[in-house]
């Protein structure tokens, strides 16, 4: 099939035009060099011209403290530019599955998520990427979103990586603990993206591994593991603080678990655990 990436140079979408070229399939992946988002000129006829069979919409505004400041340009890239490759695909005839986050809630539930809970985002981020998706589904009758959380692999910028690099460098860490969530490794996002499109998925879908743990259990986790992999580790001792002493621009939900169910009666396979998933991506990374 023919694919387009956006934001291909990101830690997702590197490993989308990674992982569907190994599996065959002609892939594009373009960055903001190739198209910005958040330009005043023609995405949706620029991304026409592609003529992907489906289009991979990685790109987006994730700096969730940033975007308190920079609201304006937030909307324009996880909203504006959604809208328009939504309509760009629409213009091609493609199939769009567009990457959606668990900040689209308040976290306010005490039970996992579901597709069609509705949105409550605490932060200008989070309210954008819910407006992008409510976009995305005004244009497109059949469009795939898929939401995900606590994101991290081998590209960009993410929670683990600065954590190798902090416990290498310092002998204590303060990580927050009254956060939860799932973290999820990309290529497993990127494995449950590639069979949501050959079973033709269409609507909202949630994925992310299975587990739950707060910042402060995934920090522990990495420290366990990191040391028997090779990694080089300062770090002796981490302290659990509350998100109360880890001031922050963004508002982020405490709790951020995205229920599965949907997702594991089309997947038909056991979803990794975190701390599986997380091991797998040490030891990759490691080598
Ligand atoms: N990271 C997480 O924990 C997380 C959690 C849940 C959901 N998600 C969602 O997953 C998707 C992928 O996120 P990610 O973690 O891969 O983020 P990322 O590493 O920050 O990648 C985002 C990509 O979007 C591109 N981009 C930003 N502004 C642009 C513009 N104006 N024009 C063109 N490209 C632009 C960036 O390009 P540059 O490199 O040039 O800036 C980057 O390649 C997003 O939809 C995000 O909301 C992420």
């Amino acid at each position: 099939m023919k694919l387009l990436v956006t934001g291909a140079g990101g830690q997702l979408g590197r490993e989308a035009v990674l992982a569907f070229t190994a599996s065959g399939h002609d892939v594009t992946g373009i960055g903001r060099g190739d198209l910005d988002l958040a330009s005043s000129g023609d995405i949706a006829d620029v991304i026409a011209t592609y003529r992907a069979d489906w289009i991979i919409n990685c790109a987006a505004y994730t700096q969730v403290d940033k975007a308190e400041e920079e609201e304006e340009l937030a909307f324009t890239v996880n909203r504006d530019a959604a809208r328009a490759i939504a309509l760009g695909a629409q213009q091609s005839n493609s199939r769009l599955l567009h990457v959606s986050t668990d900040f689209i809630f308040g976290g306010k539930q005490a039970t996992p998520y579901r597709e069609n809970d509705k949105g409550d985002a605490l932060s200008v981020y989070g309210r954008s990427k819910w407006e992008g998706e409510q976009a995305v589904m005004d244009v497109l009758s059949e469009p795939l979103i898929l939401r995900t959380a606590w994101v991290y692999g081998a590209h960009g910028n993410n929670f683990v990586k600065t954590m190798l690099r902090l416990m290498s460098e310092r002998e204590e860490l303060r990580v927050v603990d009254d956060q939860i969530g799932t973290p999820t490794w990309t290529q497993d996002i990127v494995g449950a993206m590639q069979v949501l499109m050959e079973k033709h998925a269409n609507g909202i879908y949630h994925y992310t591994n299975e587990g739950v743990a707060s910042w402060y259990d995934l920090a522990h986790e990495i420290l366990s593991v990191a040391p028997t992999l090779g990694y080089p580790v300062k770090a002796e001792k981490l302290h659990p603080i509350p998100s109360s002493q880890w001031p922050s621009a963004a508002q982020r939900p405490t709790y951020s678990i995205l229920s599965k169910e949907k997702m594991r009666k089309i997947l038909a396979l056991d979803i990794p655990h975190w701390r599986e998933s997380l091991r797998n991506m040490l030891r990759e990374n490691a080598s």
